[in-house]
């Protein structure tokens, strides 16, 4: 194995969908045989959002569920809850005091999240991206796989170890590298091309989680919206307002692993009503296998306690070893 290690987290907020499947969690599985890999539930990033304790401690299990049954394994790498580490709250406190305030004032997430009334958002929002700095560079991680909303987040954590570097101790920290998919780097809802499918949209038709069932997943391909021409290379050409057409032949094309060119060929001429056909029946194949196995984790919660609990183990030894020498380095005692 190489020295090269990932780390990657996914808030635990509600049901995964297919755009943190095609986003994030396939490239989780993809690097698990390459690198070490730590894949964490942001759990402490989830309360930067009013959530009821109920419904975060659900979510926290099915999101563990979700990761095991979309394939990755807790016994290449290591599976665990943010909040068992407190090394990445500690770091978190270093790397505010070493963040430039203009550097947060520019994430655009920030922004999309607090909306309109900024002065009401909690201040965890507003530094959120710090924490998921410090949850990168406490396993100073040289590659993290995200999506391309996270890209920006990435960036920052990036300008903070080299200031961390310059400040302090020369090449201390590796410059994380973002692991982005090359072709759906963004899922777009699928009543509106134009907005990213989001785990809150309140519109349930929006997604496809990766619980849902075959039904389900059939009523909302039906009701996803297209247009009404056919299929044809138009849909890619550069002034092209196709977006919704775009997106649902992104993701046959990755479900199915054919190029664009090769998709587009096959479909040339067709109706969106016949590709729709063929899509459903590609999600069902690849998503209902997942949500039976989502089920299947979810019947013995104890179990997947104890993976957690495993893996908190094995990340806080790596962990502590960072943050020791880190305040060392800053001069704490
Ligand atoms: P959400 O936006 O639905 O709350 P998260 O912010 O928890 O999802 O995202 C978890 C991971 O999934 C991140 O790596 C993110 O980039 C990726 N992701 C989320 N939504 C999408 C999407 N629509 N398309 C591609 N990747 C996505
Ligand atoms: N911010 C990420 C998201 O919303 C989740 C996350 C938290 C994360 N810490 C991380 C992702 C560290 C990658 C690395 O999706």
């Amino acid at each position: 194995m190489s020295n090269k290690r990932v780390l990657s987290g996914i808030q635990p907020t509600g049901n995964l969908h297919l755009g943190n499947y095609l986003g994030a969690i396939k490239n989780f599985v993809a690097m698990q045989n390459e690198f070490q890999c730590f894949y964490m539930l942001a759990d402490l990033h989830a309360l930067t959002i009013k959530t009821q304790p109920k419904n975060l401690k659900e979510s926290i299990l099915n999101t563990a569920a979700s990761f095991l049954a979309a394939g990755i394994d807790s016994k290449k790498n290591v599976i665990f809850c943010q909040s068992k580490v407190s090394s990445h709250a500690e770091l978190s406190w270093i790397l505010n005091c070493i963040a430039r305030i203009g550097w947060l004032s520019r994430m655009t997430q920030f922004k999309e999240k607090a909306g309109s009334n900024k002065e009401k958002a909690s201040v965890g929002l507003y530094t959120y991206p710090i924490l998921m700095s410090a949850d990168i560079l406490i396993y100073k991680a040289t590659h993290v796989p995200v999506g391309d909303d996270q890209k920006q987040h990435l960036e920052l954590c990036r300008d903070i170890a080299t200031k961390f570097n310059t400040d302090y101790e020369n090449n201390y920290f590796a410059l994380p590298e973002p692991i982005i998919p090359k072709f759906v780097a963004r899922v777009m809802s699928l009543r509106d091309g134009c907005k990213k499918m989001s785990k809150s949209d309140e519109s349930d038709l929006s997604r496809i989680n990766l619980t849902d069932t075959k039904d389900q997943i059939v009523q909302k391909i039906k009701k996803a919206k297209t247009d009404s021409d056919p299929i044809n290379e138009n849909i890619f050409e550069k002034n092209s307002k196709r977006y919704e057409a775009q997106n649902l032949i992104k993701i046959y094309s990755n479900l199915k692993s054919e190029t664009l060119d090769t998709v587009l060929n096959n479909f040339n001429g067709k109706t969106f009503y016949d590709f729709k056909k063929e899509l459903s029946e590609l999600l069902v194949e690849k998503i209902c296998p997942i949500s039976e196995k989502i089920k299947q984790y979810r019947s013995d919660d104890k179990e997947l306690i104890n993976i957690l609990k495993i893996g908190s183990e094995k990340a806080n030894d790596t962990a502590e070893k960072t943050i020791l020498e880190i305040k060392k380095i800053v001069g704490l005692l």
